[in-house]
């Protein structure tokens, strides 16, 4: 079964076509990669997977529910979650209060019970923190949950960015650059993330540039070069297409 059909999308940016007739399918459950070269316009895609921009054109379809028109603050709702290639967290709240503000938002409670300060409310924030430290641990931030998000390092910055799309419980995970920046040893350990994540069902689109996570991570790839799909395939056959080298040959490798 496919959880997202990608349909024909185009979205012009004034005179700039920065995605042109985009189509493709991610299986229930799998790790699909979305590699090009820079302005490519694989964020543009991603910004209009999670409802942040509509296309010009197309539509998207996630478990077959028309996902195009759903604003971003509905997209959540719908099981869909994202991080940022540029970091957007709460820099002076603290870890576990990141965690807690994404869960907020897709689990409002009921005010009443905590303006009369019923015993139910002080339970569900007990509950709320025992799960956002459990999502915290996932991504092997157990230790840091009361140190503020702006005094984490940066590859801790970006698993923290991953904690706060997991706290939505997404099924569909878009990730914009999840390991850019980070030394080899903080990767693998998101790509085992990532790997434990679609054991257990979630679908995860991901952009990056870190070929070998690509390679090794993802049983798909769609390679968008000039806001066009050149090839969707396996590593094996995306690493031998010539247009795929040819791309990134002609871009002067990989970029940031
Ligand atoms: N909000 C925007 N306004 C104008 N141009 C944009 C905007 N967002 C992206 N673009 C342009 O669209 C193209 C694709 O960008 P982007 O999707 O960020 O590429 P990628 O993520 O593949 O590097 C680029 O030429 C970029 O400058
Ligand atoms: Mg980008």
């Amino acid at each position: 079964m496919n959880d997202l059909r990608v349909n024909n999308i185009s979205r012009s940016f004034g005179g700039l076509q920065a995605l042109q007739g985009v189509s493709f399918d991610v299986a229930s459950g799998n790790v699909h990669g979305l590699i090009g070269p820079n302005g490519a316009g694989k964020t543009t895609l991603i910004n209009i997977l999670s409802g942040v921009l509509a296309p010009t054109s197309g539509e998207v379809f996630y478990r077959d529910q028309a996902l195009h028109r759903v604003p971003a603050h509905r997209v959540a709702a719908m099981g869909v979650a994202r991080t940022f290639q540029n970091i957007r967290l709460f820099p002076t709240m603290t870890c576990l209060e990141n965690v807690q503000a994404g869960h907020h938002l897709t689990a409002p409670r009921p005010l009443l019970p905590r303006l009369l300060r019923l015993p139910s409310a002080g339970r569900e924030d007990r509950e709320l923190a025992a799960k956002s430290r459990g999502i915290l641990a996932r991504v092997g931030l157990d230790a840091k949950d009361s140190h503020l998000a702006k005094n984490l390092s940066y590859g801790e910055r970006r698993r923290l960015e991953i904690a706060r799309a997991l706290s939505f419980r997404p099924r569909l995970l878009l990730l914009d650059e999840p390991v850019a920046g980070m030394r080899r040893a903080e990767a693998a350990e998101v790509a085992n993330l990532v790997r434990s994540l679609a054991g257990e069902g979630m679908t995860i689109l991901l952009i990056e540039h870190n070929m070998s996570f690509v390679m090794n991570l993802c049983s798909r790839i769609t390679v968008l070069n000039f806001g066009r799909v050149i090839t969707t395939g396996s590593p094996e056959e995306v690493r031998g297409h010539r247009e795929v080298i040819e791309a990134y040959l002609g871009s002067g490798g990989h970029d940031a």
